[in-house]
């Protein structure tokens, strides 16, 4: 690719005062962990409505526990790429840096980033339905399914935001918050399908930022990037960090 984009995307990532970043599956993609949306996405084998809604659920917990057991599985053997290595040492390195993501595999965490807003919730956190209470759960694959509550022994639900419900208002009001007061948004490896999340890079240019899209394909949000790189996540980050040259 054009190594001029590159340095357009390094030159503004050095000029800016905050940096917001919104990831989304692509990014675990070089990891292992499959995309929803691309050619072997999750949402083309199985159906969001049967799996991924409060309705399903409801429904069926066992079903619906089921497949985030088998997600668990994969994403329980996979490691963060180089992609979410940058994003961990960024974060270390530039000022007034944040991350947002839509993923809920904890890659980035496990990458070393340490402030991230999660969108969508975490695979590795369970809430009770009754109580609400959030709690980190490990296990793979899981002892019991559904699993209870050990508190009260309710039914356990996956803390992920499914189709149909509201984001956690507190962790949106951050993410809007950083997406309006941003100098650049570097959007990495979604679809930007999935709304709200979908609109903050264009909040972001609404409000004067310079956006930077990182992705094989082209997105809605290719129209608004003042920078595209064409590619894995993976590669073009630590092209990016290489240019920068970050002191340790
Ligand atoms: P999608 O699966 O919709 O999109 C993944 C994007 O990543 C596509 O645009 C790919 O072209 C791109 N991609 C693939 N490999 C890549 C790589 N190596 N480097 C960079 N980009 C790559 O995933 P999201 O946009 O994250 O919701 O989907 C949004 C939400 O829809 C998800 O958070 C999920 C789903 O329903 C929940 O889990 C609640």
């Amino acid at each position: 690719m054009d190594s001029t984009r590159f340095q357009r995307a390094a030159e503004i990532l050095r000029a800016a005062q905050r940096i917001a970043v919104l990831t989304g599956a692509g990014i675990s993609a070089e990891s292992g962990v499959p995309t929803f949306r691309g050619e072997d996405g999750l949402w083309r084998q199985f159906r969001a409505e049967d799996l991924a809604t409060p309705e399903a659920f409801a429904r069926d917990p066992k079903t619906v526990w089921e497949w985030y057991d088998w997600r668990r599985g994969i994403i329980g053997k996979v490691n963060p790429n180089p992609g979410h290595m940058v994003l961990a040492q960024w974060e270390k390195k530039l000022s007034g840096f944040k991350l947002i993501t839509q993923n809920v595999d904890g890659l980035h965490a496990r990458a070393g980033s340490t402030k991230i807003l999660e969108l969508h919730g975490n695979i590795w956190k369970t809430r009770c339905t009754k109580e609400e209470t959030v709690a980190e759960n490990l296990e793979v694959p899981l002892k019991q399914i559904p699993p209870a509550c050990p508190a009260c022994g309710a039914l356990l639900r996956p803390h992920i935001v499914w189709f149909g419900e509201s984001l956690d208002p507190d962790i949106l009001r951050r993410a809007i918050g950083a997406s309006s007061l941003c100098d650049v948004m570097l959007v990495v490896g979604t679809s930007a399908f999935v709304q709200p999340a979908a609109s903050l890079p264009l909040r972001a240019s609404a409000a004067g930022a310079k956006i930077i899209e990182i992705n094989p394909d082209p997105t809605p949000l290719t129209h608004y990037a003042d920078v595209s790189l064409h590619g894995k996540a993976g590669e073009i980050l630590p092209r990016i960090d290489q240019i920068l040259s970050l002191p340790s």
